[in-house]
């Protein structure tokens, strides 16, 4: 009734942004990953008899906020399934992600919460279960199954059932690197959930962006199989540039970026002046990834340790999928 369970949280280099269905957090267009080895979440699950309702505690604190709602709603999906309802659990998580400036750790932590409960109400999960179960915490989560290159199948059903994440390369197929640049920003005032949504509801570029995913996705698996890092790395820079313009036009507009963030943007064009293949991405925050190769890890780790605005540039390698730990 006890499991420990690790995944790594992922970039996505095709946005997922937009959902069909809330609830069941099923998107509108189909989005792709690599998953990254700086940033993980270790999560321990153990259902106690004794325990009248759950315990969360992140690390080292307990919550009780809505982050412990969200907990505790997610394990009676689990609690559902397995036919324990009144089971209870205590869960502790710790993550080894910068939250506190503005990184997502939700992924990195869905992923490591619904492993560790299937394995200890042992369910003897598929990787396709296993997704499916993780997307319904956080979408992005679902990719956090696995290692490398991942894609989420947007799925056609209503239920859901078709739309889970698989693994397109392993985590060997090729060393790219991606450099997180935490910049000395406000924490984001529109979550991502929020974001999404408005944008979906109300931005007249939406459908634009939507038009342009199955091109970019189809071209950016070509260039991951051909490992031409020209290729991915600008597709996936377009590709975020295409999913921050939906925000302007939405009602409110708004948008994630801050000076420092197209700060760095331009940094990494310059580098590219230069001669050295590196470009960025943005989730919904105001932190730049900047994807690069291993021969230039010195070089752009140093310019953008020298940017100002910048306070903290945490190196990734690719990253494996969820793992377990022995108890
Ligand atoms: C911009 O997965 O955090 O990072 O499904 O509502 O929990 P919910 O959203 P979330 O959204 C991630 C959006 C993104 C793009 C991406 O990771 O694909």
């Amino acid at each position: 009734m006890r499991a420990t369970a690790k995944a790594h949280t992922n970039i996505a280099l095709i946005k997922y942004w937009g959902k069909r269905n809330e609830e069941l957090i099923l998107p509108t267009n189909n989005s792709l990953s690599v998953t990254l080895d700086g940033f993980y979440t270790k999560t321990t699950v153990h259902f106690k008899e004794e325990l009248e309702k759950d315990e969360f505690i992140l690390n080292d604190e307990t919550i009780t906020d809505t982050a412990f709602d969200r907990v505790t709603n997610y394990l009676d999906l689990f609690r559902n399934y397995a036919n324990q309802k009144g089971l209870f659990a205590e869960v502790n998580s710790v993550n080894q992600v910068p939250t506190a400036a503005g990184f997502a750790s939700s992924a990195s932590g869905f992923a490591a919460l619904a492993a560790a409960t299937a394995k200890a109400l042992d369910l003897q999960l598929t990787k396709e279960e296993l997704s499916r179960f993780t997307r319904k915490g956080s979408g992005s989560a679902c990719r956090s199954v696995y290692g490398g290159f991942v894609e989420w199948e947007k799925g056609q059903a209503g239920d859901g059932s078709d739309s889970f994440a698989h693994q397109i390369a392993p985590e060997d197929h090729w060393d790219i690197r991606v450099a997180a640049a935490v910049l000395t920003a406000e924490e984001k005032d529109v979550s991502s959930r929020v974001g999404m949504k408005r944008t979906v509801d109300t931005s007249v570029f939406y459908d634009g962006w939507l038009d342009s995913v199955p091109a970019d996705l189809a071209e950016i698996k070509v260039g991951i199989r051909e490992r031409d890092f020209e290729k991915v790395g600008s597709i996936a820079e377009a590709n975020c540039l295409k999913m921050h313009a939906t925000t302007l036009g939405a009602n409110p507009p708004f948008t994630y970026w801050q000076d420092s963030t197209m700060a760095v943007m331009q940094i990494v064009r310059n580098l590219r002046k230069q001669g050295i293949s590196a470009y960025f991405t943005i989730d919904a925050g105001p932190n730049v990834k900047v994807l690069y190769l291993p021969k230039d890890k010195k070089y752009v780790v140093e310019t953008l340790r020298n940017t100002a605005g910048v306070s903290d540039v945490i190196e990734s390698k690719v990253g494996e999928g969820i793992s377990y730990m022995r108890e």
